[in-house]
This record gives C-alpha cells, sequence and structure tokens, in this order.
C-alpha cells in the first residue's frame, strides 16, 4: 500500500473507534499498569493517588463532559484535543460563551513524568490534584466560579448527582456514589497522569544504547548532530537546552525562570514575565509533520524554526526582570549555523509518538448528542440487586423499613430529578423517618459496607 492509502485507513479506522459512546465497566481500558521505560525515572504521581483504571475511567469521564460547563458547552477536552497532542490549534483557546483564555493551552501528554509537582505556564498549581478542578471553576474557561453571579462547584455537584451515570461512577471507582470535588481531582489527575507516550523514534533509539548520549543507531547523521547540539549547545552553557527540559523526559527545570518570551497572549503591548514552565518538550509535532498548535505561552511561535531562532539571539529587553540567567548575555546567542538549526529541528521531530493520537483510551467516551452509556454494571465489583431490596410500606407517608440482607448499608435517597435528598447509614430493616420530602418517586441505593455491593429501588412518598 502506498505510504497515503496507510495514512487514510490509520485515520478512518481512529476516527470509527473514537465515536464509541460507551464505557464498559466489566472490561476498563489499561490505565494503572501501563508500564514505562526503563530510562523514565521522573515521576510526580503522589503516593495517595496512585492511578487506578476504575479512578482514571472516571476522570475520562468528567474530561470529556460538557455538562461540567455552566451552559453544557465545555469540556477539558474543548481546549485538550487528542488529536493535537491534548492542546489546542488556537492561540487562545474559546471557553464559556465565546470568553478566550489568558494563555495558550497546553500538551497534556506525560504529564506524570516530570520532578516539579507545579502545574500551569505560571506554575500557579502546586499539584496536579488542585490543577484540574480549576478550569471548571474558572469564570471564563468552564464558569461555575462562585462569582459575579455565576454558581459555585457545590452547585455543579448537585447538577452531576442529578445525572444518572455519575453516582453509579463515583459508586464504582470510589465505593460511595457521593460526588464531591477531592473525589473529582483524583480522578482527573490520574486520567490526566496516564496520558504518556514513548513509542517515538527517539524511545526507539534510545532503547538500543547503554547512554543518552551515545549516537542512536536508527537516527539519521542530522538527527543525531541534533541531539548533540540539544544536549550540549554552545554558549548556552553546557548543557544546552538539556539543562532546562531535561532529556529523557524533556521536563523542564523546576528552577527555570522565563525564557525571553514576555508578552502577553493577544497583546504585544503588555507583559506576561512569570511563565517559567513548559510541558514536556515530545509531542511538539503530530505525526503528520505539524505542529500541534502554536508554541509557548503566547502561542508566538508557529514553526520550529522560529522558536530555533528565539533561542539563537534571545531578545534583552530591560523590562524583563524574570530572565534565567542561563540566557543572559553573551550565551544567549547560540551562534548556530543554519544546518545547526536544520539539524536541530530535526532531532526535536523524533519525539512524536504515534499511540497517544489514536488510542481509543483516551478518547471522548460521548456521543455527538452529549449522551454516553455505561455497560458492564453487574461486574463483581458493583452490583444492581434490585429484585433482593424491597421497601415497606410502599407507597410510604412517615417513614420506610430496608428489607434487606443482614449487614450495615450507606444509604441515599435521590428525588423526582436526582437530586440527592437524604443520606445516612442504616442496618437491614432498619426504620428510616422521612421528614418532609416532597410527594412523588423517590429512588434509593443502599451499599453494603462489607461486600461494597449496592442495592437500589424506588418508592413512592406520598
Ligand atoms: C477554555 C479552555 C480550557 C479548558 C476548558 C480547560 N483548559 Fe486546561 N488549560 C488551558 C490553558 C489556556 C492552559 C494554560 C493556562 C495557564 O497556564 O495560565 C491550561 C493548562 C492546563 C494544565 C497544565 C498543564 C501543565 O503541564 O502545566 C492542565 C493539567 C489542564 N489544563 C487540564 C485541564 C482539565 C483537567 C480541564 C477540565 C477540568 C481543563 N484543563 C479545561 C485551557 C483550558
Ligand atoms: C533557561 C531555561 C531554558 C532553556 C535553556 C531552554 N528553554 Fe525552552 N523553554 C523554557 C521555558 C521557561 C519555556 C516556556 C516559556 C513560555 O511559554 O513563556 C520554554 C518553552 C520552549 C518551547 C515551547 C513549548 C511549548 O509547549 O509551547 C520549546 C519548543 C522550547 N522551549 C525549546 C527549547 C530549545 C530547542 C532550547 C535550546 C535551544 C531551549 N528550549 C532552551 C526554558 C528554557
Amino acid at each position: 500500500m502506498k505510504k497515503q492509502h496507510i495514512l487514510s485507513v490509520l485515520v478512518l479506522l481512529s476516527a470509527l473507534l473514537i465515536t464509541a459512546s460507551s464505557i464498559d465497566l466489566s472490561n476498563l481500558y489499561n490505565y494503572g499498569a501501563q508500564g514505562k521505560p526503563g530510562y523514565i525515572n521522573k515521576d510526580n504521581t503522589p503516593v495517595t493517588n496512585s492511578i487506578t483504571d476504575a479512578r482514571a475511567t472516571l476522570g475520562r469521564v468528567l474530561f470529556y463532559d460538557k455538562k461540567l460547563s455552566a451552559n453544557n458547552s465545555i469540556a477539558c477536552a474543548s481546549c485538550h484535543n487528542q488529536a493535537f497532542a491534548f492542546s489546542d490549534t488556537a492561540v487562545r483557546s474559546v471557553g464559556l460563551n465565546g470568553g478566550l483564555t489568558g494563555r495558550h493551552s497546553m500538551r497534556l501528554v506525560n504529564a506524570r513524568y516530570g520532578t516539579s509537582p507545579s502545574f500551569f505556564w505560571d506554575e500557579r498549581a502546586p499539584t496536579l490534584e488542585h490543577q484540574v478542578t480549576e478550569p471548571i471553576q474558572d469564570h471564563v474557561e468552564m464558569g461555575f466560579s462562585g462569582l459575579s453571579g455565576q454558581a459555585g462547584i457545590d452547585s455543579l455537584i448537585r447538577k452531576m448527582a442529578t445525572l444518572s451515570y455519575y453516582p453509579q461512577l463515583f459508586q464504582f471507582a470510589f465505593g460511595s456514589p457521593e460526588i464531591t470535588e477531592a473525589k473529582m481531582q483524583q480522578a482527573m489527575a490520574q486520567f490526566v497522569r496516564s496520558i504518556q507516550s514513548f513509542d517515538s523514534k527517539f524511545d526507539i533509539g534510545r532503547a538500543q544504547v547503554p547512554g543518552q548520549g551515545m549516537p542512536f543507531p536508527n537516527f539519521t547523521a542530522n538527527e543525531n548532530a541534533g541531539k548533540q547540539i540539544f544536549m550540549h549547545a554552545q554558549g548556552m552553557g553546557t548543557p544546552g537546552c538539556q539543562s532546562c527540559h531535561r532529556m529523557p523526559e524533556f521536563d523542564i527545570d523546576p528552577l527555570s525562570l522565563n525564557n525571553g518570551v514576555i508578552t502577553k497572549a493577544g497583546d504585544q503591548t503588555g507583559f506576561d514575565l512569570t511563565n517559567t514552565r513548559a510541558p514536556s518538550l515530545r509531542n511538539l509535532f503530530n505525526p503528520s509533520g505539524s505542529l500541534n498548535g502554536p508554541l509557548m505561552h503566547n502561542g508566538a511561535f508557529t514553526t520550529i524554526e522560529q522558536v530555533i531562532e528565539h533561542y539563537n539571539a534571545i531578545p534583552q529587553n530591560p523590562a524583563n526582570t524574570n530572565l534565567d540567567p542561563r540566557l543572559n548575555g553573551p550565551g544567549g546567542n547560540l551562534q548556530l549555523t543554519a544546518l545547526q538549526k536544520t539539524q536541530l529541528a530535526d532531532f526535536l521531530r523524533t519525539l512524536t509518538g504515534v499511540d497517544v493520537f489514536t488510542n481509543p483510551k483516551w478518547s471522548n467516551p460521548f456521543d455527538a448528542s452529549g449522551n454516553i452509556t455505561i455497560l458492564g454494571l453487574n461486574s463483581s465489583i458493583y452490583q444492581n440487586k434490585a429484585e433482593k431490596f424491597a421497601i415497606f410500606p410502599n407507597p410510604a407517608s412517615q417513614f420506610i423499613y430496608l428489607k434487606l440482607p443482614q449487614g450495615q448499608y450507606n444509604v441515599h435517597m435521590y428525588g423526582i430529578n436526582g437530586q440527592l435528598i437524604y443520606s445516612g447509614t442504616a442496618e437491614a430493616s432498619e426504620r428510616i423517618d422521612l421528614p418532609g420530602f416532597a410527594a412523588g418517586f423517590i429512588t434509593i441505593t443502599a451499599v453494603n459496607q462489607t461486600t461494597g455491593w449496592m442495592y437500589q429501588a424506588k418508592f413512592i412518598k406520598q
């Protein structure tokens, strides 16, 4: 087959996979045990939040759910698109009601594999767990800020409880159906950390040699020369680009200051000096060879050649009070020849993989109308045992009794619109009073505290 034909078959295949709009809880994707190459050592996963398949699956649903925005129009994925390494081709992304973000969206690939625990261009989020619910609470991005007339995240949580799939998914992932911000943070951080890419030409070469400084057998002469420039660029002091974008993770040095790119996104007159972080330099390009969106916090560069020119002659602006000293003075001029510039660009192109752009485990689980199907609820972890759960009396007015197998249960009741109206614990056959509930259908769930099995039933409140 011609290369072009293979490409179009690949594109078609991935389009088919990516439209699969369901989650199968009895057959989860592997997020927790993906493994990594032996030469990858940096990892910012906190001991309290290592990845499980169940929680990362919940994180995937949250990441793609437009209902997490105030008007059901924006999801994380609106600005972090799998086809572009989870970044955006626009300089500034469109959020709620057409509002624009203050900076360029960041690629989210290999966010896990770095030493710095902090996130965002200016590192203002101390951990990924803190970061992931900030866009939801940003008035421009997803709009649950709790400020200037906008509802807060508690209101989002009440909204989520009315969607049939969330109590089930939280039950599945965390063993109890309550939705909390902390659980959302854990699940979304796990999904983001699961997004990884180690099938690049760089990785294939690195696996064949004992040290990363040695020529890679699968590289062209130019790519190997470019790797040397990256590691030892003259004039930037050794080790060159490597001193801030550290191979083989290509994560940012947590001590880096800014790199001389100082204007604001969308405003050439204003300064933005606090940008001291870059996402991993892996997957700057997508497999078709084009950049995954413009580069830097302000999206100022649309080609890799412009980036190299920038580092070849760093603008020395007295207004820049936060320039990294490694880029200051004579060292700020790399004095690369035209050939060396090409070699450096060739090397940066070897950092692109394929899998992360097409693997369905990181794709949208919703269909075009925003619906999702949850399959496999009868797996051993989540059991819907409605047939063994009875409520007496039914209809009920003042109180109910739960008829369940012996045991202690976490009990939740949901009103006609799915809103949580009661939560508590009870033993089987215990009486529960129903003070002041509105008349109508009530859905009740009881989770056995020992087995984790969930029983669900409905009754009528008179
Ligand atoms: C409206 C567009 C938009 C939406 C929606 C959005 N993001 Fe972002 N994201 C951005 C921009 C822009 C940045 C960089 C902002 C900055 O540094 O000031 C960013 C940065 C990030 C980073 C930091 C990456 C790094 O390496 O430091 C993470 C992680 C992230 N977003 C995850 C999410 C998650 C999870 C959601 C959904 C809850 C989300 N984003 C929703 C635009 C968006
Ligand atoms: C002193 C530390 C430092 C050195 C040395 C350095 N960089 Fe950077 N780099 C940064 C910082 C900080 C950013 C983010 C700046 C911003 O967006 O304002 C960045 C951003 C980038 C980006 C854009 C990333 C993105 O996601 O948009 C590329 C590409 C890049 N650097 C390549 C290089 C190359 C190639 C070299 C060597 C010629 C190099 N860097 C040397 C600190 C450094």
